[in-house]
Formats: structure tokens, sequence, C-alpha cells
């Protein structure tokens, strides 16, 4: 085998810093004022590349390099940078007036799309984030069971609010077996409460996830479930086994289905043949503005209709349903063709079949997962299908790929976690960033 951990890494990182002086430059000036400088998920040693503008497939950065974006704002720009209907009706939206203080019509519009695509959606209600999304879908779970825990699996990510930052990427000396994982709360600040509140499943394990589940059934307000399809070797059957269990259990499941829309029109449960209670959504219904979602069954859902007086529950938010997401939204989701999707899943594959056999041929520990438009470059051997196959990747192979493959003109996510291909990318696009992956390996 060969080894994936060289001794590049400085040198890489020297040529980074030579061909991004200015981007330097604009991370020390934002570090001055906000805490590191930038969000979370933008940070990578020893400093992101700053963006000046994006356009098809493309982003430009600072210092004036192009490069193909296979990042998609964290998979959010399925139809890649200012795609023109998107622009139109947001400048439409905007010529009526940016935030009116009433309903302007268009969340509608962009409700009875969801609701028409999305079999398990009957009702929808609008939010600003995917950590909205989820708070307020658990939040109602909670209130109809009257139950308080929840179970998530290990590894899972469903946004920032206390109960969902259990066992995210919990150490793995404090994890506890890989069967029946220990929930550990690594959020700062969090309430103490809050790994209590969590049973942790591990994906991929029928038997254990089962076990667990029946033990707790009755404390349980809902399994929330996110198949990590841009990042763990999809299994459809797990899916269904994990919506099938809950009902046997009687414990609704809300579907994160943040990162979906990325493998059909009906989302990531037609493809994977499910109807769950609740489903949160995200990224690409928003067409590249603050979005969130939660939606299902109408029994569930009309518990927010206060319209003939108090039902105990509420959700709003000054900003929430904003016209301007909407509108890019609804232009977004009337783009998204079975043709679109047919394009984006077939450079999807040839990206994760070529990468794959490049590995392969050279030797080297290092697998491309995923699934539709999604994928993720993991540098370790064997399989990808739970958080503790996760954590013992190859961090710093993959790091030293990012800035290999940026000098490249290539810009992926993160750790090269949560890729996609957008919709005006072709074959050249995906066979460019293989033969530079081999020319990086
Ligand atoms: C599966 C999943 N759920 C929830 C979230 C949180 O969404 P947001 O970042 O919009 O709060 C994310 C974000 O990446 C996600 O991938």
């Amino acid at each position: 085998m060969v080894e994936t951990s060289t001794e590049c890494g400085p040198a890489v990182e020297e040529r980074y810093r030579a061909g991004s002086p200015r981007s330097g430059a604009a991370f020390e000036r934002a570090r001055a004022v906000m805490p590191g400088g930038v969000k979370g998920a933008y940070f990578y040693n020893p400093y992101p590349l700053t963006v000046d503008r994006g356009e098809g497939c493309y982003i430009h950065d600072l210092d004036g390099r192009k490069l193909v974006d296979f990042n998609n704002h964290h998979t959010a720009q399925i139809l890649g940078h200012n795609h023109p209907a998107v622009v139109a009706a947001v400048r439409e939206q905007v010529s009526r007036g940016i935030a009116l203080s009433a309903p302007a019509g268009v969340e509608t519009g962009l409700a009875e799309e969801m609701c028409r695509r999305v079999k398990s959606v009957e009702r929808i209600r609008f939010c600003n984030s995917g950590t909205e999304a989820t708070l307020h879908a658990i939040r109602l779970a909670r209130g109809v069971t009257g139950k308080t825990k929840i179970a998530k699996f290990e590894g899972g990510y469903h946004g920032s609010h206390d109960v969902v930052e259990v066992s995210v990427a919990p150490p793995l000396d404090k994890a506890g077996p890989a069967g029946a994982p220990h929930s550990v709360s690594t959020a700062g600040g969090a309430s103490p409460n809050a790994a209590g509140e969590v049973v942790v499943l591990p994906y991929n394990d029928e038997n254990a996830a089962e076990r667990l589940l029946a033990r707790y059934r009755n404390e349980l307000a809902c399994v929330i479930f996110d198949p990590r399809a841009g990042i763990l070797a999809q299994r459809p059957e797990f899916a269904q086994f994990v919506c099938d269990m809950a009902r046997r259990h009687n414990v609704p499941v809300i579907f994160d289905e943040i990162v979906g829309f990325r493998v059909g029109t009906g989302g990531l449960q037609a493809h994977f043949g499910i109807e769950p209670d609740l489903t949160t959504f995200g990224k690409v219904i928003g067409g590249g503005f603050p979005v969130g979602a939660f939606g299902g069954r109408a029994d569930l859902m009309d518990r927010f209709d206060s319209s003939r007086g108090p039902t105990g529950f509420f959700q709003s938010g000054t900003f929430s349903g904003h016209p301007v997401a909407m509108a890019a939204g609804l232009a977004t989701m009337n783009q998204l063709t079975p043709d679109v999707f047919a394009h984006l899943n077939r450079l999807g594959t040839r990206l994760r079949n070529g990468l794959n056999h490049l590995f392969a041929e050279r030797d080297v520990d290092a697998t491309a997962v995923g699934v539709g438009s999604l994928f993720s470059i993991h540098f370790a051997g064997g399989k990808m299908l739970n958080y503790r196959h996760l954590a013992r990747t190859d961090k710093a192979a993959a790091h030293r790929m990012l800035l290999g493959l940026i000098e490249q003109g290539y810009f992926l996510g993160n750790g090269l976690l949560m890729c996609a291909v957008s919709a005006p990318m072709d074959e050249r696009h995906v066979d460019g960033l293989i033969e530079s992956v081999g020319g990086a390996l």
C-alpha cells in the first residue's frame, strides 16, 4: 500500500500562502474583529480563501484565480452561482420590496411545490436555517408525544442546538462501545441535561439500533435520522429499516433532508422509498439564501395552526419565509427537473467511479463515497459506514489534498467532505478533477 501520509505538508502550505496573499491579508483583518476570522465551517489551515465572486460552476478568489467549485456553498448551490432564472426571480422580488411586514404570497408557491414533490409532506413551515428546522421539528415531536428523550445517530449532524450537538464528533476514548455508543455533548455551554436526553444509535448496525430503540421506546419523542448522504456510503435498506423500526416501536421519525434534493425530484426519501412523519429541509430549497423548513403529516403540523385560537405550539421568526429567499428557492426548484437530476447524477457517478478507479490503480488507501450529485473523499481503507470508520481517516492527507487541489484550480469542501457537482458542470470538469487528484497524490 502507498502511504497517504507524506512529508510534503509544509511545502503545500507554503505554496498555498504564496498563491493567496490577498486572502491571507483579508483573514488577518477579519480575525481582529471576529473570533477565528470566519465561521467555523469556513476555516481550514492556514486560512481560507476569500472569494470575490462566483459565476456558473466557477469561483474567483481575491488573488484573481478561477477555480471550479465542487463545494457549492456546503452543497446548496445546485444550479451553480448566479443562475439567470434565480437572479431574475430575486430581482423581481426585490423590486417589489425586500421585507413586507406581511405574507408576500411567494412562500405559498414554494410550500405548494414542496408538498407536490415530497409525498410525506402535507404541510410545511419555513424558517431561516436547518438548525431552526430540526429544533422546531423535535419540539413538535416532544409536544405531541409528551416525551422528552430523542434518539439520534452517532456522527449525525443536525445543526447547532443543545440536543442535536450530542455525539456529533465524540472523542473515541469517550465514545463507548460501537454497538451502544455513549451520549457525549461536546458543545461548550450546552445544558448539562442535553446528553441525558439523547439515546445514541450506531449507523448501519440494525441489531444494535433495534436493541437500543426497544429499550428506550417509552421515553422517546422521536428518532432523528440524517443519512449523511454525501459523507457515508449509502444503504437505502438501512433508511428503510430505521423508519420500519421506529414505526414498530411507535416512535415518530424525523428525516433530516437538509442535504436533500440532490438525488431526484422527490428528495432523498423518494430515492430511499421511505415516508417519514416529519422532514427537515434547508440548503438547496433557498436557492443560496438563508433557509430552513420542516413539514410532514397534517395531523402533526396542524398543531401550528393557531388561526382558531392558541394550540400551545408556536413557530415564527422575524425573517422566517423571507420573500427573497422564497423567490430564489422557488426559482431553483422550478429548474430542478428530472433531466437536470439525471445530468447531475450521471456526473456524480462518473466522479465517484473515476476516483475509486484511480485509488485502486495507484494502490492508495482512499475512497470516494456519496449518492446522486454528492461526494466525499476519505483517506482510509475499507467501507465508510459509521462514525467510527470516519473518525479513523487520515485528516492530514485530506487537508494536503484540499490545498493541492486549490493550487490546480479545484475548490472542494473542507476536509474533502460534503462536496457536490452542480448543474453547469460537464464531463470535462469531473474528469479534470479526477486527473488533478491523481496529480496531487
Ligand atoms: C444534515 C444537516 N442537518 C442540519 C444542518 C444545519 O443546517 P444549517 O447550517 O442551515 O443550520 C446541516 C448543515 O450542514 C446538515 O448538513
